[in-house]
């Protein structure tokens, strides 16, 4: 590669999933809404959403087993992590890794931790709550994330489908997953197994992550979308300006191209980045300040929220 190299990257406004910021857990899977971003400057505890009672995923445990709680982090926070049973109305119950110290404090990329739920503690719902701090961003450490999964602990469960998530069959206590799911209970999904699943119209890539999907569709020129589905008259990273809305104010290497496509109700935006990094783009509600402490509500949830829950800053709009 030169001294630069021009990137040309292709969104669709309606296709756009919103990244992964912060902290998330993925097992047991967080209950929804599951933002990534919740935390205790901006969000209630204990979780930074409320219980939306029958319509979350409930993950059934068994009593006194071992399990690998797992979560995305998309960032490497300094500062460690804490995992919690509460019972339905938020009080801690259990400390599974101790109640006044933080783990995993020197592996600030850390994804997973063993935990050992206790003998003789049953539940039909309860929360596994996971804390994870950012240190970095407060001198006590006080500033944490948080991230709540909906759980059940039982005597025992069933070798059934929804042991395996869903996705797999079980016998004997192991799960045969469908095709792209994948862990001991099939509760993790990679984006594709190979080109077939990106539509043929892409390769499908192993990055080597630690975290699902470690396999994604990377799209051949011209096409985009999930698993490359969809077709765009972008074939090249040569744009005809004359068919675009040029901004070049956005950086000194980013300039941005935008046209609105009526037939399709979208926007194509083209970023030419001269640079060897990463360019991204995000979107805002018209109004909304620029950074963090807006005082506007975050446009999503607020109907919903009760009790301590509050969104009393904006949250921070990552695509
Ligand atoms: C947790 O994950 C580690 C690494 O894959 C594995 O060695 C360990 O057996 C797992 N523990 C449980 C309880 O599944
Ligand atoms: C939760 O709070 C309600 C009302 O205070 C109480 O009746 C109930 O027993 C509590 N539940 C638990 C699990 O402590
Ligand atoms: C790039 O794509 C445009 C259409 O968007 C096409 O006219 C041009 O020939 C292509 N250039 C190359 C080098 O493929
Ligand atoms: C990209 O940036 C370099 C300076 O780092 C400059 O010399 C070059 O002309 C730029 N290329 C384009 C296409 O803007």
């Amino acid at each position: 590669m030169g001294s630069y190299a021009a990137t040309t990257l292709l969104f669709a406004a309606a296709l756009l999933h919103l990244s992964s910021a912060h902290v998330r857990l993925t097992f047991p899977p967080a209950r929804t809404p599951n933002y990534d971003f919740l935390d205790n400057v901006r969000t209630g505890g204990p979780c930074g959403v409320p219980d939306a009672g029958e319509s979350d995923p409930v993950t059934t445990l068994v009593v006194g087993s071992s399990l690998n709680v797992s979560y995305h982090l998309a960032y490497p926070h300094r500062g460690g992590i804490r995992i919690n049973i509460l019972d339905s109305n938020g009080t801690i119950v259990h400390a599974l890794l101790g109640l006044d110290s933080w783990r995993l404090e020197d592996d600030s990329t850390a994804f997973r931790q063993e935990v050992t739920l206790p003998d003789g503690f049953v539940c039909d719902r309860c929360v596994l709550q996971l804390m994870r701090q950012a240190a970095e961003w407060s001198a006590t450490g006080g500033y944490i994330f948080w991230s709540c999964a909906d759980i059940s602990i039982q005597n025992s469960v069933q070798c059934d489908e929804s042991y395996c998530s869903g996705h797999g069959t079980c016998s004997g206590f192991e799960c045969n997953c469908e095709r792209t799911y994948y862990g001991d209970f099939c509760q993790y999904k990679d984006e594709c197994e190979d080109a077939s699943d990106c539509s043929n119209n892409g390769e499908c890539v192993d990055l080597m992550g630690t975290i699902f999907p470690r396999r994604q569709c990377f799209c051949n020129p011209g096409y985009f979308g999930d698993a490359c589905s969809r077709v765009s008259s972008l074939s090249n990273a040569t744009i005809d300006p004359n068919q675009y809305t040029v901004r070049n104010a956005l950086h000194d290497r980013l300039t941005m191209y935008a046209r609105i496509i009526e037939e399709e109700n979208e926007i194509e935006i083209a970023l030419l980045h001269n640079g060897t990094g990463y360019a991204a783009l995000g979107w805002k509600p018209t109004g909304m300040s620029p950074f963090l402490y807006s005082t506007t509500l975050f446009p999503c949830c607020t109907s919903s929220v009760t009790g301590s829950v509050h969104w009393s800053k904006a949250l921070p709009c990552m695509f």
